[in-house]
């Protein structure tokens, strides 16, 4: 998490900086900070909290001049988010930004305080640049000393750094966190960026930058430590996400599932066939298994992917959550394929088990939101969800597209193995063409959440409860209502409750009951009635009428459950987001999240 911008050259350094972080805000908001230099002098602005903080205390400079700078959006790992803790950090001379994790800040700064040095700050990232400064007042040599800091680091970090030592210049590394230096439009001007957002539209060339890779640029040079990069043109034109009259991000992209989930289907549904141009046949040849490894919502849409394949293609699947998955040893063998999900290609976990399984030799997918993020960098090959840009942090669109793509994907893989019948296949693709209609958004239908939202904003927590792929849906319902009310609420299978769960149950524990016609009802049926039964108050979506509901969200009758699902799915994102603007909470920056999670 965090982002991290950095501008040399002769147009308004403070401006770009600042519309580069707004760019980066996705990635944390606990507070935000710049660093502008002149020749010798470098002036520091932070602020706490949200980057419109940073912009009222800047608004005085907007007009000087400044031949370059540093900025950084904050997602506190150490220390909390306060304006002392707020980047960039400090020694004597030189300043910092960064993203990541420093694993061995302690040990570091031990040996640093023994030696003298005094710390403002309880970031591990202070102790970047006072090694740095240590290791140049020892050698007088700011390069060598910048190479000499990075060496002792362990852990992630993409960092810029500027030192009144050798003014005019930016260092850089990136490990771990993602990081690109491009070549601004005009001479003389280079920019930095976590991510490409934050440069479309002010330069086209660029590099991605690989782990372990840095340098030092000033106007006249770009002096790269290695030989292992390349040049590649960013996209020409940035995805301007506005809220296009909606009331917050999350409910316009709500609304706007139906859309990209067409776009996501196009060329890919055609003839009563399932195609995807980026992938061939031979990906299965030699697999006997699926692995699927993701984190958060996209884990969820992972979840219910396992039950599509081996119910369509039947292949042995299992999904696992990424930084459980990186550290149990697991035992890797090249007949698993290995896909991991991710919405911004940029989750550490993920990518840290993407890199596992292809060290592995395994064949490696990934299904990503972002182009030229860094799972499309190192995955054999990539399914692109075609969401477009997600703003909410509670992602929603993301969600639906991956649901698609795994459905469809399943059904491709069904057709390799030829495991499912021709009619079955037909009856698939005839269901999955219908979502785009069924993720319309009825007024009706939002009214009612609207409604019905200000009978749960209180309650001692909330089950979420659903079989089949109904299951990883009430889990992910659950993680909506969490991740932006703040209120508690678990996702469970419906038929665990009685080995434990119902013990909690009373009338202040609110019961979100999944029903669907297509898969289980009955049973899902008598798992409420137990939960009724102990006075938990029933929440039941369904197309179906039950007497034991105390409210009642009524679906429409579909021949499929996989209709069903992405049509409750967007009654559990409307329901949350509704409790949520009751409770009078940010719905876009839910407090302490961030969009992107690059620290493990
Ligand atoms: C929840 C949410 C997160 C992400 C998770 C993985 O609304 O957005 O749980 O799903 O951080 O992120 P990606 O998909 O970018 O790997």
């Amino acid at each position: 998490m965090c982002g991290i911008v950095g501008y040399i050259g002769n147009k308004n350094t403070t401006k770009i900086l600042l519309d580069g972080l707004k760019e980066l805000e996705y990635r944390g908001y606990d507070s935000a900070g710049l660093a502008l230099v002149n020749e010798n002098d470098i002036e520091i602005y932070k602020a706490l909290g949200k980057l419109e903080n940073l912009k009222e205390k800047t608004k005085n400079i907007l007009d000087e001049n400044f031949e370059l700078g540093i900025g950084h959006t904050r997602w506190a790992t150490h220390g909390k988010p306060t304006e002392l803790n707020a980047h960039p950090h400090c020694g004597q001379y030189s300043y910092i930004v960064h993203n990541g994790i420093i694993e061995n800040y302690k040990e570091i700064k031990d040996y640093l305080i023994s030696q003298g040095d005094k710390f403002i700050s309880q970031t591990d990232t202070e102790v970047i640049v006072h090694l740095f400064e240590n290791i140049n007042n020892k050698i007088n040599d700011t390069k060598q000393a910048f190479k000499d800091t990075i060496s002792q680091l362990k852990g992630a970090f993409s960092i810029l750094l500027v030192t009144k030592a050798d003014p005019g210049k930016i260092f850089f590394f990136k490990h771990g966190s993602p990081l690109i230096l491009a070549k601004g439009n005009e001479p003389q001007e280079i920019l930095f960026g976590s991510s490409d957002a934050a440069l479309i539209g002010l330069a086209q060339d660029a590099i991605y930058l690989e782990d372990g890779v840095g340098g030092v640029v000033s106007k006249d040079e770009i002096d790269i430590f290695s030989d292992n990069y390349i040049w590649s043109k960013l996209p020409s034109s940035k995805q301007f996400a506005q809220k296009n009259g909606y009331r917050f991000f999350m409910e316009k992209e709500i609304y706007e599932q139906s859309d990209v989930v067409s776009d996501c289907m196009l060329g890919r549904v055609k003839n009563n066939s399932i195609n995807f141009d980026e992938i061939d046949e031979s990906i299965l040849d030699g697999i006997n298994e699926i692995k699927i490894c993701a984190c958060g919502t996209s884990y969820h849409a992972s979840m219910a992917a396992t039950y599509l394949f081996e119910r369509l293609s039947k292949v042995k699947c299992n999904v696992e959550v990424a930084s459980e998955f990186r550290y149990k040893e697991p035992l890797l063998t090249n007949d698993t394929l290995f896909i991991v999900v991710s919405q911004s290609g940029e989750t550490a976990d993920t990518l840290e088990a993407l890199k596992m399984a292809k060290n592995a030799g395994l064949k490696t997918l990934v299904i990503c939101n972002v182009d030229n993020s860094s799972m499309t960098r190192v995955a054999d090959a990539t399914i692109l969800t075609r969401a477009g840009i997600e703003k909410g942090v509670a992602s929603t669109k993301a969600f639906s597209t991956q649901a698609i793509v795994l459905w469809m994907l399943s059904l491709y893989f069904a057709k390799i193995k030829n495991s499912i019948s021709h009619d079955l296949i037909k009856k698939e693709i005839n269901a999955i063409i219908q979502v785009p209609k069924v993720l319309i958004v009825e007024n009706k239908l939002h009214e009612k959440t609207r409604r019905l939202s200000k009978r749960y904003l209180h309650g001692h927590g909330f089950f979420f409860i659903g079989r089949d792929v109904f299951y990883p849906l009430a889990i992910e319902g659950a993680l909506k209502l969490k991740e932006i009310s703040y209120l508690h609420a678990e996702g469970y299978p419906a038929g665990e409750m009685k080995h434990g769960p119902i013990a909690l149950a009373d009338p202040e524990l609110f019961t979100i009951a999944l029903m669907p016609k297509n898969t289980l009802y009955d049973k899902v049926k008598s798992n409420v009635e137990e939960l009724s039964a102990r006075d938990s108050t029933i929440c039941s979506i369904s197309p179906l009428e039950f007497e034991l509901s105390d409210d009642f969200i009524k679906t429409n009758d579909r021949d499929h459950y996989m209709l069903e699902f992405f049509e409750m799915l967007v009654v559990l994102q409307l329901l949350s987001m509704e409790i949520s603007i009751r409770l009078g909470n940010d719905v876009d920056m839910p407090r302490n999240l961030a969009k992107s999670v690059t620290v493990e």
